[in-house]
């Protein structure tokens, strides 16, 4: 029996590691700590709550005092640190909280993890710390060895932290891993992210803006794949070691959004194109053969199947992306545990 510290969990990628693993490995005990910032949804987290291998801590990986206690009081044997501010569009607007959440909060949580000790610490990084690639160059993809190349506020922060776990490795012994995901897509997404938030424009019949000409190309992962992945890495990857993580799914956006709106049965006048985003990165592309030949990783969604599972799943919780739209998911721990 092993104990996780699962940080960032009320948010999309962490909640769905939680429902996944939770039941996988129910032999596992995991603990999420999470600030419950705007991205973060105790909502997403309700199926879990009452299971006896899970605990919820609201609590900001910055602080030390906090982070401390419960590494105390758990003696954890692996930290996977999601917990990050992860939309490039809002690090445009105010870079300041991503270097304090994304660098600093990591740099407490692996204090953390040298002053308890730990077998494993896991940092959930992504493929944007690698910039971009161009889009007439399709034999060109991301490996773990490609440069660190970074456009955004958000993306800098990332690859800060990267280096940061490279070097409490390198220079503390830390018994480390990173993962580097492609863009991830599936249940709980907040409607901030191109998928769902077009899903729900189109839903409403509202326009939907896609930014510059629509050609920049992402490489989707349906988010159950990446999980598995990271699941992999922590128990059976080798310490110091990055490993890309991606299913070779790329997607222009204007094909995305043509998509989402043919599944709709609505018309493509609803596309408006509008201002391109300061710094847009045009493609990202992932060689995934490193995690694949080492821990026989394998998505187990397309595209074609990932993008069907997402809509239904979005069609049948309205409830939940209504709650988010409207504020009303920022009530549910006053709701459920009085002030
Ligand atoms: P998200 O924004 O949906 O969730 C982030 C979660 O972290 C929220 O629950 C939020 O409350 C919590 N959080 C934020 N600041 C915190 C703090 N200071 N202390 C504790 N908790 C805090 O993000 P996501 O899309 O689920 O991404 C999770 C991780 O995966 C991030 O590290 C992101 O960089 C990485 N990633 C995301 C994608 C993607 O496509 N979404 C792809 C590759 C990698
Ligand atoms: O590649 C991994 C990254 O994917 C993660 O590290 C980030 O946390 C995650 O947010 C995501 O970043 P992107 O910027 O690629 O995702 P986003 O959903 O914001 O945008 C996807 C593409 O769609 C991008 O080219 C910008 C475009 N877009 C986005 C929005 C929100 C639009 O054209 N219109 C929009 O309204």
């Amino acid at each position: 029996m092993s104990t996780f510290l699962v940080t960032g969990g009320a948010g999309f990628i962490g909640g769905n590691f939680l429902h996944i693993m939770t039941k996988k490995h129910p032999e596992d005990r995991y603990v999420c700590l999470d600030a419950l910032t705007y991205a973060g949804n105790m909502e997403t987290l309700e199926p879990i709550m009452g299971l006896s291998n899970f605990r919820f801590v609201k609590g900001d990986i910055r602080d030390r005092e906090i982070v401390y206690k419960l590494f105390e009081e758990e003696k954890f044997d692996y930290v996977i640190n999601f917990a990050a501010e992860s939309h490039v569009d809002r690090s445009i607007v105010n870079p300041t909280i991503f270097l304090e959440t994304n660098i600093i909060g990591t740099s407490v949580l692996m204090d953390a993890c040298r002053k308890y000790g730990i077998k494993r610490y896991h940092q959930v990084s992504t493929d944007e710390v690698y910039g971009d690639l161009p889009i007439d160059r399709p034999d060109l993809f991301f490996t773990e060895t490609t440069p660190l190349h970074t456009s955004s506020p958000y993306s800098a922060s990332k690859a800060s932290a990267d280096l940061l776990v490279l070097a409490y490795h390198r220079t503390f012994n830390l018994p480390c891993t990173i993962s580097r995901c492609s863009n991830n897509y599936g249940p709980y997404q907040f409607p901030e992210k191109l998928i769902p938030l077009m899903i729900q424009k189109a839903l409403r019949n509202e326009k939907l803006p896609v930014y510059g000409d629509g050609k920049n190309v992402r490489d989707w992962l349906y988010v159950g794949d990446h999980c598995e992945g990271i699941d992999l890495i922590v128990r059976n990857g080798r310490d110091g070691e990055i490993y890309n993580i991606g299913g070779h799914n790329e997607r222009s956006n204007l094909e995305v959004v043509t998509t989402i709106l043919n599944a709709l049965g609505k018309d493509d006048s609803l596309i408006e194109h509008v201002k391109d985003r300061a710094g847009h990165d045009r493609r990202y592309a992932i060689d995934p053969t490193k995690i694949e030949t080492e821990l026989g990783w394998k998505p187990t969604y397309n595209f074609d199947t990932g993008i069907k599972t997402t809509i239904e799943w979005n069609l049948q919780n309205q409830e939940w992306l209504s709650h988010v739209e409207s504020g009303e998911y920022q009530n549910w721990m006053k709701k459920h545990y009085g002030e």
